[in-house]
């Protein structure tokens, strides 16, 4: 048996006993890295509050519509009794496009994010039936979505992503790549215009509502003030992120039946 069927039958091991037990359970979060179970009784508060007020832009089920799907958002995948979701509700980003609820209680806002992370449970389990099948999608019909959509990017890199990863993290790590804790330590690039059209790009320092400095590429340290400038930050991600919102359950299995070749 090679790897990846061992993995697929301890995967299928796996399930069938999450299953006996008769419960989506506390098993397949920890296997899957998430948090505790939502609270169902606050999660049905949640979505009471959560249809008016966010199911326009961000879909009925938090699929995603205006606004980006929830279900898979890293911010929602990692928040921790409203940690994350509750600054971003309150605070809003009003400069992309997401309001701000500044009225909204604190237990209105914790019963909203029981509601999302009740979606992600939900979404999981989905996955949780089909898990014998991870890796039976069109590894064909992957390689062509992959020539299609990713090789821009990948011309080779991944050329043997399978030894580096399990069929289960290959999926995180194509869905999601920039999820894992730790990685946001990474410096980032900006590139600065100044209000001559002069542009300077070098590693961010800090950047506020009032400054922004920045080290060059000469290794000079220059400060300004954040009104006078025009500050870019290239997200390397901005690919997966547009990604995750268009691949359907079909594209996802195909995608991944093809990565777990590359070895
Ligand atoms: C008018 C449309 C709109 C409404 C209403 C709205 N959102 Fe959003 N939301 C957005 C947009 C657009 C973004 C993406 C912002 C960005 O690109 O950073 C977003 C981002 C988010 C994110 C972060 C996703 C991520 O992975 O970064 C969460 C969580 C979220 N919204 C939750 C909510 C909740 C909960 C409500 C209701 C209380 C709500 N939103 C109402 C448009 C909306
Ligand atoms: C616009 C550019 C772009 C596109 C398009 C793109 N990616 Fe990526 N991908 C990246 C960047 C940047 C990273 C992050 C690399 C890092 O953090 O080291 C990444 C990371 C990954 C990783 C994690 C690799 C690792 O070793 O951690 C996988 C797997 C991956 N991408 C698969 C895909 C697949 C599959 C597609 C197409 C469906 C795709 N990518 C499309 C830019 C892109």
């Amino acid at each position: 048996m090679d790897r990846v069927n061992r993995f697929v039958l301890l995967l299928a091991v796996f399930a069938m006993n999450v299953l006996a037990q008769g419960r989506g359970g506390q098993g397949t979060r920890d296997f899957l890295g998430l948090g505790a179970p939502p609270d169902p009784v606050a999660a049905e508060r949640g979505e009471k509050l959560y249809t008016p007020n966010c199911s326009f832009c961000h879909g009925l089920k938090a699929n995603g519509a205006e606004g980006p799907d929830l279900v898979r958002s890293p911010l929602v995948l990692h928040d921790e009794k409203a940690d994350l979701i509750g600054p971003l509700i309150l605070q809003g980003r009003p400069d992309k496009g997401m309001p701000a609820f500044a009225s909204m209680t604190a237990s209105q806002v914790s019963d909203i994010a029981q509601f999302l992370h009740m979606r992600v449970e939900l979404a999981v389990n989905r996955g949780l039936y089909k898990v014998q099948n991870i890796v039976v999608g069109d590894a064909k019909a992957g390689e062509a979505y992959f020539n299609a959509h990713c090789k821009t990017c990948h011309a080779s890199d991944l050329a043997h992503v399978a030894t580096k990863f399990a069929p289960v993290d290959l999926q995180a790590a194509f869905l999601w790549p920039a999820s894992g804790r730790g990685r946001g330590a990474r410096s980032t690039k900006a590139t600065i215009t100044l209000s001559t059209g002069e542009k300077l790009t070098g590693t961010l320092k800090r950047i506020d509502d009032f400054d922004v400095s920045m080290v060059d590429a000469d290794g000079e340290y220059h400060s300004w003030p954040r009104d006078r400038v025009k500050v870019e930050i290239p997200d390397p991600l901005v690919g997966h992120r547009e990604l995750l919102a268009k691949y359907t359950d079909e594209d996802m299995h195909n995608l991944l039946s093809y990565l777990v070749t590359l070895k």
